[in-house]
């Protein structure tokens, strides 16, 4: 099995996505969508992009790594009447059978970033977005106090055994030297990229940031992984106060809820 299928098809990303919806809308109407328009939604997830994007009258493509997430994201489409809007299963990193130019934006918000062989992410993306079109990221920042997951990752990843040899971090699309070089190796040029730090949200009004780790515990793979690994080694609770403390630390919420703002990476290419 493919570790990278497997790692997100294990959890229930639909039970953390139901978190970052208002966050969701807020990119989608942030793009300046004009109709008609194509779009290919990169590791699309259940669609907490490619659902607002379809309101707003987009023929969406969902790709996603997970078959879970997949069929969950056709039956939101098809639950919300989206005729526009399906998802398929796919490779950021080899997106065979989607033609060359196909979309007029490709946006992929913390789901590209997670493929591995990112200058084969870039060039597919780049391979699959018409000229004149535009490719848009969002990526969370390595080393960033108030990237949420980033640090969440940061913890989790310390837990668990060295990855395998050749490894590239996902974090690594947070950074923007990083960012240039894998467009450029895709023709490219550095002149063509923006990048500027925006922020979603993780809002619950029902759920408390204890209440939130549990979640990311139960249904977030790797997260899952972490406390598996912990396990082993004896370190469930070390590992567990220390996400409690980053949750509680960053939440803004009162009243039992929660609402945690993580800047991340706002990355547009335009071809
Ligand atoms: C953090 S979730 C984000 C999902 C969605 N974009 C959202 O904002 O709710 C990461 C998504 O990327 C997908 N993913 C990971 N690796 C992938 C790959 N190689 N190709 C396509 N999708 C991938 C996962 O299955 C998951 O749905």
């Amino acid at each position: 099995m493919n570790p990278n299928k497997a790692l997100w098809e294990k959890g229930d990303f639909t039970e953390i996505a139901a978190l970052m919806r208002q966050s969701g809308e807020a990119v989608v109407a942030s793009l300046g969508i004009k109709i008609p328009i194509r779009v290919l939604d990169l590791g699309s997830g259940d669609g907490t992009t490619a659902v607002p994007l379809a309101n707003l009258g987009a023929n969406v493509t969902g790709i996603d790594i997970a078959k879970n997430l997949v069929d969950a994201g056709n039956r939101r489409a098809k639950q919300l009447g989206l005729s526009r809007l399906s998802f398929q299963e796919g490779d950021a990193s080899n997106l065979e059978g989607v033609d060359d130019h196909s979309f007029d934006l490709t946006l992929t918000v913390f789901g590209a970033m997670f493929a591995p062989k990112p200058f084969d992410v870039a060039k597919e993306m780049v391979r699959v977005t018409k000229p004149g079109g535009r490719i848009v990221m969002g990526n969370w920042i390595p080393n960033d106090s108030t990237s949420f997951v980033s640090q969440l990752l940061k913890i989790s990843s310390s837990f668990m055994p060295p990855p395998p040899e050749g490894f590239i971090s996902p974090m690594t699309w947070g950074v923007d030297t990083h960012i240039i070089e894998r467009f450029a190796q895709a023709g490219v040029p550095k002149e063509r990229i923006s990048m500027m730090k925006d922020t979603y949200h993780f809002i619950s009004p029902d759920k408390n940031p204890t209440q939130l780790v549990d979640s990311f515990r139960r249904f977030y793979g790797p997260t899952m992984n972490a406390y598996e690994a912990a396990e082993k080694t004896g370190k469930v609770e070390e590992l567990h106060q220390q996400l409690l403390q980053l949750a509680t630390a960053q939440n803004k919420g009162t009243n039992g809820s929660t609402s945690i703002p993580a800047t991340f990476l706002r990355v547009t290419v335009s071809l």
